[in-house]
């Protein structure tokens, strides 16, 4: 019984928050995420945002461009909210088939959130549109400003956006996107049905703690900034407890090695080359690789009220080195964990 599996197979996997940029780096990083994934929801925070239906096409057809002929990849694309985002644009989203969620922004919370919303009441038309088309809604729950310790802002959006918001329009598709604290895992436990939460590879393996090891380590910092190791506990908790309401999100992020190792250095930690392992790793790390499918493959589809996918991925027990960098554009991609060995591998 105690025997460590040196296998797993399980149904192919979504990736329910994913970054993919645009131009070369969209070409450099998205065979990372056909390889593994079948389907992933795609963020709109390019520069300029995606922030209409005809945007969101012809980002979609860019992205179907750069798909390697061997495997088979559909992007779930997301429009990016603004102030001005009309109820029109809603209908025309769910009507469109390839538009499967809205992305709120807090203004200037996060890369390329310039164009994000200034107060959440101001969206309270779309929102009530986006409820009666079952358009979900993807947040990024952060509060901005200085005001708040940078540690407490997500803790903070439950309490003054979040939860008024559900209340508010008790029918909405609500996720709550990369939680990093038990105060969102219970506040998602807590909440109805069709509250939803994504977890980051990162926040279920590291600690704040990781960012400041021996020196400052600019390849931890991502935002939500990781937090206390009992949040990390609950996060894990939550992943491998079999909820439906916990799924696979990335929230993998490529920046140049130069953007990130530098005296203002960008949020953002990569990990579509290995995330299914990275994610096996924590699962094992508590003993429950028996939950990966449900996270991984099912609970997400569900959540969207799409088809689970058909086919399989197989990982293998093998240990294999992280490489410290991978081709990018104008300089290199330094992926989660570089240099280091992981003991999963995808077949
Ligand atoms: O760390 C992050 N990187 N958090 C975000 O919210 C945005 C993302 C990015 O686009 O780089
Ligand atoms: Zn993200």
């Amino acid at each position: 019984m105690s025997s460590k599996p040196t296998e797993l197979t399980i149904t192919r996997p979504d990736d329910w928050h994913l970054h993919v940029r645009d131009g070369a780096a969209l070409k450099a990083v998205l065979p990372y995420t056909s390889r593994q994934f079948a389907r992933a929801i795609i963020m709109p925070n390019l520069k300029p945002p995606v922030r209409t239906v005809a945007e969101a096409a012809a980002y979609r057809q860019r992205i179907l461009d750069a798909v390697p002929s061997t495997d088979r990849f559909e992007p779930l694309m997301t429009l990016y909210l603004t102030d001005n985002t009309s109820p029109e644009e809603i209908v025309k989203a769910k009507a469109s088939g390839f538009v499967h969620a809205v992305k709120y922004y807090p203004a200037g919370a996060t890369t390329n959130s310039d164009s994000g919303v200034t107060d959440i009441r101001k969206c309270d038309a779309v929102f009530d549109m986006m409820q009666a088309q079952d358009l979900p809604l993807l947040l990024h729950g952060e509060v901005t400003g200085d005001d708040v310790d940078v540690f407490d802002r997500e803790k903070v959006f439950i309490d003054r956006h979040l939860a008024p918001l559900v209340k508010r329009f008790p029918n909405l598709r609500v996720v709550v996107e990369h939680a990093t604290t038990r105060a969102s895992v219970e506040f998602v436990r807590e909440a109805h049905a069709r509250v939803g939460c994504t977890i980051t590879p990162q926040h279920l393996l590291h600690n704040r703690n990781a960012i400041f090891k021996g020196g400052i380590r600019p390849h931890y910092y991502c935002l939500p900034i990781l937090k206390r190791e009992e949040d990390r506990k609950a996060l894990l908790d939550a992943a491998t407890s079999g909820s439906p309401k916990f799924f696979l999100g990335t929230d993998s992020a490529p920046h140049t090695k130069n953007s990130k190792e530098t005296c203002c250095g960008a949020a953002g930690c990569f990990s579509a080359l290995h995330a299914l392992e990275l994610y096996a790793t924590a699962f094992e790390s508590v003993g429950k690789l028996d939950q990966l499918e449900g996270f991984a493959s099912f609970f997400g589809a569900d959540f969207y009220g799409l088809p689970r996918n058909q086919s399989q991925v197989t990982l293998k027990r093998e240990t294999w080195t992280i490489p410290d960098e991978l081709p990018f554009t104008e300089s290199g991609l330094v992926p989660l964990h570089a240099g280091e060995a992981l003991a999963w591998k995808m077949v």
